[in-house]
């Protein structure tokens, strides 16, 4: 490789095609020098904007997050965990970095649809009527209707579109089965069903641990995708004493 000086370098580096021109090039004319130059300015102002638009989104997370507090669908800790579950399992399934930043973000607000849910549903201590239960449906597709305006999070807004879709075909809203519902969306139902399985609320306790367990295991192949709850359950195995004092569950209530 001829000598190069650092920006030049940083220009081959990135642009192989660039470079395999420029070592053909035997004595490289000012003109190609000169492109280079702009290239490395071009690249660096293209990282910028990269991070502009990370820190944009994070911000936004944060936001539609206070919204949820606002509205007592989840509390930090809460939605923190469910993300590190959903990372972990993505990571095991082998998903790319950039689909594991989706999922993330689908982890954290996949109920942010909740939001255009009446109070009187969302809070009612007793079984939703069928037209209750038909309104409380619509809040992925609410979901999806804001985030895929947020530039970044169009990818996520389509996890949190189908993250009510059931292996088997029977789920919402799309009615998609197996590896037509989105490999995220399908593990954020995993999780966001046991978490929910095994959390208190006002109007009752949280299932045991063995119960979550023996009901995820139940629905494995018809709600839930077979492979995603075989990677989660050893997860939660090893993480149920936290899971359960944060959920407010007694230990006791596990043995
Ligand atoms: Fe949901």
């Amino acid at each position: 490789m001829p000598n190069m000086d650092k920006s030049l370098l940083s220009v081959a580096q990135l642009f192989p095609t660039v470079e395999a021109g420029w070592e053909a090039d035997a004595s490289p004319s000012t003109g190609l020098k000169r492109f280079s130059y702009q290239l490395s300015g071009v690249s660096l102002h293209v990282k910028e904007i990269e991070e502009q638009l990370s820190a944009l989104r994070t911000s936004l997370v944060c936001a539609f997050n206070q919204l949820l507090d606002l509205k007592d669908l989840n509390t930090g800790v809460h939605s923190t965990r469910l993300a590190e579950w959903a990372l972990h399992v993505g990571g095991e399934l082998g998903l790319s970095e950039s689909d594991q930043a989706d999922l993330e973000v689908a982890a954290l607000l996949h109920d942010i649809g909740k939001v255009g849910i009446p109070d009187a549903i969302l809070n009612k201590p007793a079984k939703l009527s069928p037209e209750e239960y038909e309104l409380m449906k619509k809040h992925p597709e609410y979901g999806w209707a804001v985030l895929r305006h947020v530039p970044g999070m169009e990818r996520a807004s389509l996890l949190i579109l189908h993250h009510h879709e059931s292996f088997d075909g029977s789920g919402y809203p799309g009615g998609l089965s197996g590896d037509e519902i989105p490999v995220g969306s399908r593990i954020v139902s995993v999780i966001d069903a046991f978490d929910a399985m095994v959390s208190s609320r006002p109007y009752r306790e949280g299932l045991p641990f063995v119960e979550a367990e023996r009901r995820l295991m139940n629905a494995s192949g018809t709600q839930f995708d077979p492979d995603v709850v075989g990677h989660f359950i050893p997860l939660a195995r090893g993480e149920m004493s936290a899971v359960f004092a944060a959920a407010g569950t007694s230990v006791s209530a596990i043995l």
